[in-house]
């Protein structure tokens, strides 16, 4: 079965083409970088432009290089929510429109269902049950994936998503937009050790997280050093701030595992691409003998191949939507 995939949840258009979930054999990306880092974040109304002047050339795209045509295409599966309204609208209207003049099925994908499953994109993959951590811009969240259509969430962001806290650090500091990639590559060259950020543990044994109070530790560091006019090591604060983000995220991500019994964990979403914290929590599960699946980068990021890999296990499972059905702001699944 080959299937179409549509994402546009967010500030990225994207499609891609797989056979079953067995291959991907397209997976294009359009980023909107040039039209939002003029304003240090996402502008929700020009996200949506800039969609629709990109979907269907980036669907084109993803058909010619997997080297199919839309009369070869089974089944489409297109992004439902969470995310940006105006965004959603614009890939799952172009998804249902296109499935209806050529009456090919079409599934509702949710954004979260993908990054859970992002893992049976590679080569390798784990048994369930597994524990997932999904850590974007826009969440932060650990579950349980007992199988492919059963997800259960532990913990989540209390405020800020992970990788909004690393935007919003990278504006703060003057570095652009997004933040994430910035301070990590800045990070490389800093002391990680140099400024004593605060971790948020919350509550024993709980599963949420709290990036707020780290983010106020920086901004205060930062009028300090200018209040003593000491000059800002940016390199130590990138360094210190991306270790207090994931000495929190991989702990948190491994205890809840070994509470829940779980031998695999899997990460996934936009900051599962730092590689701080791929190689602190591979350090975290060797110790405590669990098997870590660290999908590649682009997978890890907003990415169509994910929303067709959820889309056809849905479809499997007789899963398919009506004309009228309507996107989400908020996951069912949090
Ligand atoms: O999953 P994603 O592409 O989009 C959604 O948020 O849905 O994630 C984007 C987020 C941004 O906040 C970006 O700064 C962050 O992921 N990010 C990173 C890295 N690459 C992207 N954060 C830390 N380190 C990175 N290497």
């Amino acid at each position: 079965m080959l299937v179409l995939a549509i994402e546009s949840s967010c500030d990225d258009t994207a499609a891609a083409v797989l056979r079953d979930d067995r291959s991907v054999l397209s997976n294009v990306i359009s980023s909107q970088f040039d039209v939002h880092s003029p304003f240090g974040g996402i502008v929700p109304e020009l996200a949506s432009r800039r969609h629709i002047e990109s979907i269907w050339p980036v669907v084109s795209q993803a058909l010619d290089r997997a080297g199919v045509t839309l009369d070869q295409i089974d089944l489409i599966a297109a992004t439902r929510g969470p995310g940006l309204i105006g965004s959603l609208l614009v890939g799952f209207t172009f998804a249902k429109g296109l499935a209806m003049v050529r009456n090919i099925p079409c599934v509702g994908v949710d954004h979260m269902s993908g990054h859970l499953l992002s893992v049976f994109a590679g080569a390798e993959h784990p048994d369930f049950p597994y524990a997932a951590l999904v850590v974007s811009g826009g969440n932060t969240s650990i579950y349980t994936v007992t199988d492919r259509s059963t997800f259960q969430c532990l913990g989540r962001t209390r405020d800020d998503a992970a990788g909004e806290a690393f935007d919003k650090v990278a504006k703060l500091l003057g570095l652009g937009y997004p933040g994430g990639p910035i301070i990590s590559r800045l990070a490389e060259k800093g002391d990680p050790q140099a400024i004593a950020f605060p971790r948020a543990w919350l509550d024993r044994d709980s599963a949420d997280f709290s990036f707020s109070g780290l983010k106020t530790s920086v901004v205060n560091h930062v009028n300090q050093c200018r209040r003593k006019n000491e000059p800002l090591n940016i390199e130590d604060i990138c360094a210190s701030f991306q270790e207090a983000v994931v000495d929190v995220l991989a702990e948190k991500t491994v205890r809840a595992a070994l509470a829940h019994g779980l031998k695999t964990i899997v990460i996934g979403g936009g900051v599962a691409a730092n590689r701080r914290l791929r190689e602190v929590m591979q350090q975290r599960c060797e110790k405590e003998q669990l098997q870590l699946f660290k999908p590649e980068p682009v997978f890890c990021t907003d990415n169509a191949a994910m929303i067709g890999l959820a889309g056809y296990y849905q479809y499997q499972r007789g899963d398919t939507i009506a004309p009228d059905t309507d996107v989400y702001s908020r996951s069912p699944l949090h």
